[in-house]
């Protein structure tokens, strides 16, 4: 256990609220009725944890809400009054939340989610930084992935990277990401983040269509049919497969504990490839963030969730036909064409200086991150028409016409055409020090 981390026994159950405590609910149930409403509805609410646990700023905190002071002196106002004052702090961060729920915080510390800034970085720094405006990253890219929340020249939050509740947002506290991601603010329900719409904000679109395969799978299929009857409410820990729910949900394979696995908030475990990535490799090869597993473990652990509605066989025939879809996609598409992209920056008739202003680097990439990914995920979450027609045939049209391209530059000798026009790139790939370091 980190060090900063108080135990769960620090849990501050009190029967009776400070008066700086009330006079947060009392005129914010005037002022906003909807925030009040949903804390009201809370499992904390019911817990005697109210606005002040969570909002509260310490007197180093550097995100405190400085213009909140004036709604002291607002006699119109409910509890308006000095008397009742309390710096506050708008951010709330799994730092704060990890004060009760240190596991939680923890798990989610070291998750693919919590690193996101770093890993997106390592990976793709064109598509980061270098091709696209800072209005097209912050309405898009930081949404699901996280800004680098700063300050400005007036200790105000910057608007430029508020408001976000990304999984990966960098706080000012040093902590990683916003819990809000799936718990959203004030309701902190189990029960939703156990839903597939939890995770449906991100996991969608082209090169990530979890969702999409989800519904097309049988399991999301009777997640629709028979939702009504799943007991979404169960206590933590003790959502039971067959008893609360007829098929699983995202939450029931990738973090709901079941029969001797236990809840994770590290949505790493239970995967035994790295899916996503160009070429499909163990996760704790994936260079980015090598994760800390053994492949073979955590696939046991995923397979005993399916063993609980499964047979072995059912289950273990399943991984068998991933691995063969993963085994042809690597080496059938993927080390082909990378080998090719090599040849061309090799002989120079592509220039390596940028990502993205040449037809075929895009072809390249979308052949991974598009219907590559959605073969190989189609395949492992059961959605035969992501496998195919979404995914391999699309890969298959795609690859044949990159590698026509491909073969023309070099038959011809001819460097491809680059694009003049590049609207609202940056062209800047410069990596951001407070994930970095100054040096790196
Ligand atoms: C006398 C009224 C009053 C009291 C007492 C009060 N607030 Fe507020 N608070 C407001 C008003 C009004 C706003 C602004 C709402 C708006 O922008 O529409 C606000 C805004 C906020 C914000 C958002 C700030 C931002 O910059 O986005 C937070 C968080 C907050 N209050 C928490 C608290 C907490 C926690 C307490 C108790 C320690 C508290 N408030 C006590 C009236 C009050
Ligand atoms: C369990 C912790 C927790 C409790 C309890 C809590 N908040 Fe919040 N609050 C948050 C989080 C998390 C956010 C989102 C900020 C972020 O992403 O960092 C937030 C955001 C806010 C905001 C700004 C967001 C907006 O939509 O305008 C206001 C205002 C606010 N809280 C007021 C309150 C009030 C009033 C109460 C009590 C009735 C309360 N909070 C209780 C955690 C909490
Ligand atoms: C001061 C202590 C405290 C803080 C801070 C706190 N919580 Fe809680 N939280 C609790 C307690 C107590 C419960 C109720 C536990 C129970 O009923 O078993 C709870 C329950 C929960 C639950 C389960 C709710 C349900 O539907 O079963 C979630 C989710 C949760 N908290 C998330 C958060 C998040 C996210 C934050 C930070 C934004 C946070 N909590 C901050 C004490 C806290
Ligand atoms: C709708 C939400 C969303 C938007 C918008 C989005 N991403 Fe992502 N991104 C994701 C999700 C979800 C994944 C995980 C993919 C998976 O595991 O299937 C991901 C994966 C990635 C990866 C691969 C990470 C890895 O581990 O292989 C990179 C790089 C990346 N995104 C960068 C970006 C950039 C840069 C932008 C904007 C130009 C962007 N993303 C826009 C949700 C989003
Ligand atoms: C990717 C989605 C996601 C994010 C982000 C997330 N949670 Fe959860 N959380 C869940 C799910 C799903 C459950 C329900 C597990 C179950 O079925 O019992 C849960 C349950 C909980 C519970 C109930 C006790 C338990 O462990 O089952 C607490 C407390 C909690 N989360 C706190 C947090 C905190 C604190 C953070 C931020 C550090 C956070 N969560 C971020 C999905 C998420
Ligand atoms: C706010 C956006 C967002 C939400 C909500 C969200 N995710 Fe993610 N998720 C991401 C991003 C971004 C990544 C890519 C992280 C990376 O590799 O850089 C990701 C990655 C993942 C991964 C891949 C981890 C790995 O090691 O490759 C899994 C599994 C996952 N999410 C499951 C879930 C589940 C289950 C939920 C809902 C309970 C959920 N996510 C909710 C944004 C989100
Ligand atoms: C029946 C269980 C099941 C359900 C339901 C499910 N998944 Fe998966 N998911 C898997 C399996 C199995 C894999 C591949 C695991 C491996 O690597 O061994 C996977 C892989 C993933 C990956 C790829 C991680 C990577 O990059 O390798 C993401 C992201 C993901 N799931 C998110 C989701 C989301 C979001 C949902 C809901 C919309 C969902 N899953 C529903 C079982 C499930
Ligand atoms: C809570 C129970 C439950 C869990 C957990 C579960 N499944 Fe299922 N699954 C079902 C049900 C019910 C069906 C529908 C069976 C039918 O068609 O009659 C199904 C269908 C399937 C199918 C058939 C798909 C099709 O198109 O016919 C496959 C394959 C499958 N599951 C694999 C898995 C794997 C792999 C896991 C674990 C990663 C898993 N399931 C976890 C209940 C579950």
């Amino acid at each position: 256990m980190q060090r900063n981390f108080s135990t769960p026994k620090e849990f501050r159950i009190e029967r009776s609220l400070t008066p700086q405590a009330v006079a947060c609910i009392e005129c914010h149930r005037q002022e906003t009725p909807g925030i009040f409403a949903d804390w009201a509805a809370s499992r904390h609410a019911s817990s005697n944890i109210s606005c002040i646990d969570c909002h509260l700023a310490q007197p180093n905190d550097v995100d405190i809400a400085k213009k909140h002071e004036q709604y002291y002196d607002k006699p119109e106002m409910p509890f308006g009054e000095r008397k009742y004052f309390a710096p506050i702090a708008t951010v709330v961060t799994p730092k704060d939340c990890s004060r009760c729920h240190p596991d939680e915080a923890q798990q989610y510390a070291k998750s693919k989610h919590a690193n996101t800034l770093e890993i997106i970085w390592k990976i793709d720094p064109w598509l980061n930084d270098g091709m696209n405006s800072e209005i097209e990253r912050k309405s898009g890219c930081y949404a699901c992935h996280g800004t680098i929340v700063a300050l400005d020249e007036n200790g105000e939050i910057n608007k430029e990277t508020w408001p976000n509740v990304g999984v990966g947002r960098i706080n000012l506290d040093g902590s990683l990401g916003s819990c809000t991601s799936c718990h959203t603010r004030h309701r902190f329900s189990t029960a939703e983040a156990r839903m597939p719409e939890a995770c449906d904000q991100c996991h969608l679109g082209p090169d990530h269509p979890q969702i999409e395969i989800f519904e097309e799978s049988k399991h999301g299929t009777i997640y629709h049919a028979y939702k009504d009857e799943y007991n979404f409410k169960a206590a933590p820990g003790t959502w039971t497969a067959g008893v609360d729910y007829r098929a699983p949900t995202c939450a029931a394979c990738h973090m709901s504990g079941a029969s001797t696995v236990m809840t994770t908030h590290d949505v790493t475990e239970r995967l035994s490839w790295e899916l996503q990535a160009p070429l499909t490799v163990r996760p704790s090869d994936f260079a980015a963030l090598p994760a800390d597993t053994n492949w073979k473990t955590e696939r046991d652990k995923m397979k005993k969730i399916c063993y609980q509605c499964h047979s072995n066989a059912w289950t273990d025939d399943h991984y068998a036909m991933l691995d063969k879809v993963v085994n042809e996609y690597n080496e059938t598409y993927f080390k082909p064409a990378k080998q090719m992209l090599d040849e061309l920056y090799e002989k120079k008739l592509l220039d390596k200086t940028k990502f993205f202003d040449e037809h075929v680097e895009v072809r390249f990439y979308e052949l991974w991150h598009h219907e590559g990914r959605r073969a190989r995920m189609g395949t492992a979450m059961m959605a035969p028409d992501y496998a195919w027609w979404h995914g391999f045939y699309e890969l298959k049209h795609h690859y044949n016409q990159y590698m026509e391209e491909a073969r023309h530059l070099v038959e011809t000798n001819k460097k491809a055409y680059e694009y003049p026009d590049f609207p609202a790139a940056t062209g800047n790939t410069t990596k951001p020090a407070v994930i970095f370091g100054p040096k790196k």
